[in-house]
């Protein structure tokens, strides 16, 4: 028995407690630096929740060059953008990735916020019931906070901000957590890439130094988890398959289960607390209301 067959499992008990509420949790995984691991990232945790016996939207909020669709090693030939323009419904986008994981391609934004046909608008709504029995949409975003990805933020539950330990990438993450802080008083971080865990640890406290002292006592910052720079990721991007799956006794494997593990804690805390009803409409609602 390996560390991850061992946590998947813990995920799989947990599943009742959140499945019971109906309730989707949008958590968006961002960066300020591009290249820094988000879609790597968004496709592997989606993947282990999917496999912990939760069922999970994966959605496409990029264009960028190794997105989802190489990682995922499928096709996406139309997207959100289609269905809004009324080329097609929303059931001819999904890609079934696995029984419990639906990739949904989506555009970085900007084209989808534009369209605001009233009529296509409550159809796609009304149509958009058929993602409701969701427990999470993980939605990987462009990097920075420019155009539109924004509005994915302030749309969503949780935000993941990733970074490397590289300078300059740890600087464009502040520069995300600090816009984000006007609408989010709570982030996650998550360290990519590092040689151990003190490093993560290590670059994670000077970021919340810094942050409460320049952003306030208001933010609560919190290191999700941390990733280790190992073959077994950059691999699995060359032979389009996910690494959790490929080499689940791998470093990273473990890593990225414990992240699940400790998101689903976090969001099962929540439940507790008593959240609003959310569903992939409520969402689309408060992402065009913004706009
Ligand atoms: N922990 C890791 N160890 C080794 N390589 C990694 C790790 N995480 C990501 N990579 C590699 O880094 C590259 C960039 O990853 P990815 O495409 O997921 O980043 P991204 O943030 O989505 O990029 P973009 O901003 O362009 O969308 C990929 O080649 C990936 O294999
Ligand atoms: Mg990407």
């Amino acid at each position: 028995m390996n560390d991850q067959a061992a946590n998947l499992r813990k995920l799989a008990a947990q599943s009742i407690s959140l499945n019971s509420e109906k309730n989707t949790h949008f958590i968006a995984i961002t960066s300020g630096k591009g290249g820094v691991g988000k879609s790597t990232i968004s496709a592997n945790l989606a993947s282990v929740l999917a496999r912990g016996g939760y069922k999970v939207g994966l959605l496409d909020a990029d264009i960028g060059l190794a997105n989802l669709d190489v990682i995922l090693n499928v096709k996406m030939r139309k997207n959100l953008l289609h269905v809004l323009k009324g080329e097609c419904s929303l059931s001819d986008i999904l890609i079934q990735i696995s029984p419990n994981l639906t990739l949904i391609p989506g555009d970085s934004g900007d084209e989808i916020l534009k369209f605001n046909d009233k009529f296509i608008y409550e159809r796609f709504l009304s149509e958009a019931s058929i993602l409701d029995g969701l427990d999470f949409i993980i939605i990987d975003t462009g990097a920075g906070i420019g155009g539109h990805t924004q509005l994915f933020l302030e749309a969503a539950d949780e935000i993941i901000v990733v970074t490397v330990p590289d300078p300059a990438a740890i600087t464009d993450a502040y520069a995300v957590i600090k816009i984000a802080s006007r609408f989010k008083s709570e982030q996650f971080m998550l360290l990519n890439m590092v040689k151990n865990e003190s490093e993560a640890e290590r670059i994670f406290n000077n970021i919340k130094r810094v942050a409460a002292s320049n952003i306030g006592s208001g933010l609560k910052l919190e290191l999700i988890g941390a990733l280790s720079h190992d073959k077994a990721v950059s691999r699995s991007i060359k032979t389009r398959t996910l690494f959790s799956i490929d080499t689940p006794a791998s470093l990273p494997s473990v890593q990225i289960t414990e992240i699940a593990n400790v998101l689903l804690r976090k969001m099962e805390q929540k439940v507790l607390i008593g959240q609003n009803r959310n569903s992939f409409s409520s969402f689309f609602k408060r992402l065009i209301d913004q706009f």
